[in-house]
């Protein structure tokens, strides 16, 4: 079984529309629009968006972004030195076979492949504790609890020299 990340495309807006209506999908992102139509037919320089494909079968979607240019600012003052990703895997015969895993590597690896990043940051909803335990078994750790708009959010942060040990 090998999962592969390739750059999202347009052609994916309808699948990335059905995965927005799963129940654990739903459930870890409530509030946030993603805009799809538009924005995978816009490329921007500070971020990439990817699907994850199990042999060949598209089953999740990973966001990586320099949270410093973001256009909403949505982390607010950052420095130049971090990413930031999302991940979710959209289709539900997929959850909890350690292919998120393998995602999170792949994504953590790329992040770093960049001299620039010294640490990588997530937001998962402070609700969400499998989450948290997924992204600690990564190697991430709790910075804060915080609030992005109406989401109660943990900010949780690899290190690269804590990727590396
Ligand atoms: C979080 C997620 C990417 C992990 O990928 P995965 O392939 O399911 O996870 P793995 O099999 O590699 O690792 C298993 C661990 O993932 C977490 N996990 C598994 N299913 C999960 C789910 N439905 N929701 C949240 N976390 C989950 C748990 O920590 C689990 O360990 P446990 O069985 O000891 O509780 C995936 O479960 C998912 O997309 N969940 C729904 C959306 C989400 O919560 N995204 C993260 C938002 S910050």
């Amino acid at each position: 079984m090998t999962i592969l990340l390739r750059a999202a495309t347009t052609a994916d807006v309808p699948l990335l529309e059905r995965w927005d209506e799963m129940p654990d999908v739903i459930a870890s992102d409530p509030d946030d629009d993603w805009n799809w139509a538009i924005e995978l037919g816009v490329e921007r320089d500070w971020r990439e968006q990817l699907v994850a494909e199990l042999d060949g079968r598209p089953i999740g979607f990973v966001q990586i972004i320099d949270p410093a240019r973001e256009d909403s600012h949505y982390w607010g003052d950052c420095g130049p030195d971090l990413a930031a990703i999302d991940v979710w895997i959209g289709e539900p015969d997929c959850l909890g076979k350690g292919y998120g895993t393998q995602i999170m590597r792949q994504a953590i690896a790329r992040c770093f492949a960049d001299p620039r990043v010294a640490a990588i940051l997530i937001d998962p909803l402070a609700s969400n504790t499998r989450a948290h335990r997924f992204y600690e078994r990564l190697g991430f750790h709790l910075v804060a609890r915080r609030w992005f708009g109406s989401s109660d959010c943990l900010v949780m942060r690899l290190d690269r020299k804590r990727w590396r040990g």
